[in-house]
């Protein structure tokens, strides 16, 4: 059964003659609504992780106010509620830690309650993936409205991406470059507004993949935070979940295993974020989907990255929207996605981007012209690397992509904290940097420590970039030849346990490789004599994550949760 005739599941709540159901209409009563105002309506829950502790998506409460606008006008019954959040900037020891807390908040307040459709308002790094898959997991109607990236930041006469032109600055400040009243006007001006990074970070990364994936309305995912047509979408957004939970469009009869596909060739053509392959992979685990590394690494050989957006690339996200944003690249890409794929508004992938066009052809760059001829993300292997790494080579510095070099070792976060700017580090152009203790479980929480600072030393000898590698995530605006996400980590043993300063290490792009060229006795017998670190907590949700983390290339989710068991509805 389905449309207006359609039992929805909220009247198990309200729509039945016993005591509870009285109760239960006249307790939602107490919030003024009059008798009628949610019989026989669609209730459209506004999953919102507006918070103050995360700038940005600080301007949710607005945005949820147009979604319920929306939901009135299409006939259904909006109520907001809200979910933890998780700010990138503030949260320690990093906010990935608690993507997976987010995931199964959003999970089971959705399942818990009468709702008939969720409205999942999002933006920050990991609050579009927590959202996603707990949405997936708990399978009602879904449909995504991210906040939108901030403005283009702003220093004199000089634009500035979030992250990645900070850090370029930061390491000029470092030399002596800049004053510290320049720094403190780059402080002021790079994030001048509410919204997401201004670069193709993460959260800009997952929001235009939640648009690939199906899950927005077309031409959603870009547009700006603070830009009047955001709260336009937003409202066309409610006005769509109304007609969503008449028709039962769940997500799991949209994200399957074509969509993911779509997601993966998306997020090479836009240079997207590394962080987007673990979450893709949590996603899909959601669903009992697997994405093996190779799936990234396959479609990464033959899909051009043409988004010409930092870090990859040259402009911001405001750039973006105004050439066309993921819209236009998906039309542009076409031919190597699924277009019969479904989407939030019923129609598929290919009829949502028919008329979408390209308005500035230096931002997304033609297909016969790309920034660089294969996708943003490649996957490595080798025997440092026996289950995976992942390194970003569109911000890798090209000369550097087939690399031998002696490994300069940091046992942890801390140790290369207070060495990194030592002006006797034995380091050179040629040194390969390794931070070890900083995956998944060693971080902990997988921590984006892996865009290791560039020693002083080199700096002042104008060396920007060398090799570093280490089982730590990197932020999605950093750069740099930065080999990330070695599996297995080396808190749990994995070959990176065993490097010494000194050993030689080989990174070869063209063939896929990262080698630890030492001979296997010996590093069999490094790993041997290692000796185990305690664990970090002992308590609390730190020891369920401890206990039940999954490595980067399984996509970090618990393991209890990738199980596709059904649940009570
Ligand atoms: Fe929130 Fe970058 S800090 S998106």
């Amino acid at each position: 059964m389905s449309g207006e005739n359609r039992k929805l599941r909220s009247q198990e709540w309200w729509n039945r003659t016993d005591y509870y159901s009285y109760s239960r209409r006249a307790w939602l009563r107490s919030e003024g609504f009059v008798a009628d105002a949610f019989d026989g309506k669609p209730v459209i829950g506004i999953c919102n992780s507006w918070s103050e502790l995360n700038n940005c998506n600080v301007h949710l409460r607005a945005v949820a106010e147009a979604v319920k606008r929306g939901v009135w006008t299409a006939g259904g019954f909006p109520l907001e509620f809200p979910t933890i959040s998780l700010g990138e900037m503030f949260m320690r020891p990093t906010a990935m830690m608690f993507r997976n807390l987010m995931a199964m908040d959003v999970e089971e307040s959705i399942r818990a309650n009468p709702i008939d459709a969720v409205v999942l308002l999002c933006g920050c790094d990991k609050t579009t993936p927590a959202q996603l898959m707990g949405a997936a997991s708990a399978d009602i109607p879904a449909i995504v409205v991210p906040g939108g990236p901030m403005l283009s930041g702003q220093w004199r006469d000089r634009k500035l991406g979030a992250g990645t032109d900070g850090r370029k600055l930061f390491d000029l400040f470092r030399a002596g470059k800049l004053t510290e009243e320049e720094w403190s006007e780059v402080e002021g001006g790079i994030a001048r507004s509410a919204g997401h990074c201004t670069v193709m970070g993460t959260a800009s990364t997952m929001t235009s993949l939640a648009e690939a994936l199906g899950m927005t309305l077309p031409g959603c995912a870009n547009i700006p935070a603070v830009d009047s047509r955001r709260y336009t979408m937003a409202e066309l957004s409610g006005r769509r979940a109304v007609e969503m939970a008449r028709e039962d469009l769940r997500p799991s009869r949209i994200l399957n295993r074509e969509a993911f596909d779509n997601a993966i060739t998306v997020d090479m053509a836009i240079g997207g974020s590394t962080n987007a392959v673990v979450h893709l992979i949590a996603i899909a685990g959601r669903l009992g989907i697997e994405l093996p590394l190779e799936k990234f690494d396959e479609i990464s050989r033959r899909t051009p990255c043409i988004a010409n957006v930092k870090p990859s690339g040259e402009y911001l996200m405001e750039d973006f929207f105004q050439a066309g944003g993921v819209t236009a690249v998906i039309r542009d890409i076409l031919p190597l996605l699924q277009g019969d794929a479904l989407t939030v508004n019923g129609r598929t992938l290919a009829e949502n981007v028919a008329d979408a066009e390209c308005f500035r052809r230096e931002v997304i760059l033609p297909t016969s012209q790309p920034l660089y001829p294969e996708g943003g993300t490649i996957v490595l292997r080798g025997n440092l690397a026996p289950d995976g790494a992942v390194l970003k080579q569109t911000a890798a510095s090209p000369e550097l992509l087939k690399h031998r070099g002696p490994a300069y070792v940091f046992e942890s976060h801390e140790q290369m904290h207070r060495e990194i700017d030592r002006d006797d580090l034995p380091v050179t152009p040629e040194t390969v940097l390794v931070l070890k203790n900083a995956g998944p479980k060693g971080g902990p929480g997988f921590p984006e420590w892996g865009q290791i600072p560039m020693p002083r030393v080199l700096l002042k000898q104008g060396v920007k970039d060398v090799v570093r590698i280490s089982d730590a995530r990197m932020s999605g605006t950093s750069f740099g030849t930065v080999v990330l996400h070695i599996a297995p980590e080396s808190a749990i043993g994995g070959p990176l346990a065993a490097v010494q300063t000194g050993d030689p290490i080989e990174l070869n792009v063209p063939n896929r490789s990262l080698s630890l060229l030492v001979p296997a006795d010996q590093i069999e017998k490094r790993l041997a004599e290692r000796k185990s670190e305690p664990a970090h907590f002992e308590r609390g949700y730190g020891r369920l994550f401890i206990e039940n983390v999954l490595q980067a290339n399984e996509g970090c989710d618990f393991g209890f949760l990738r199980k596709a068991a059904p649940s009570p509805s």
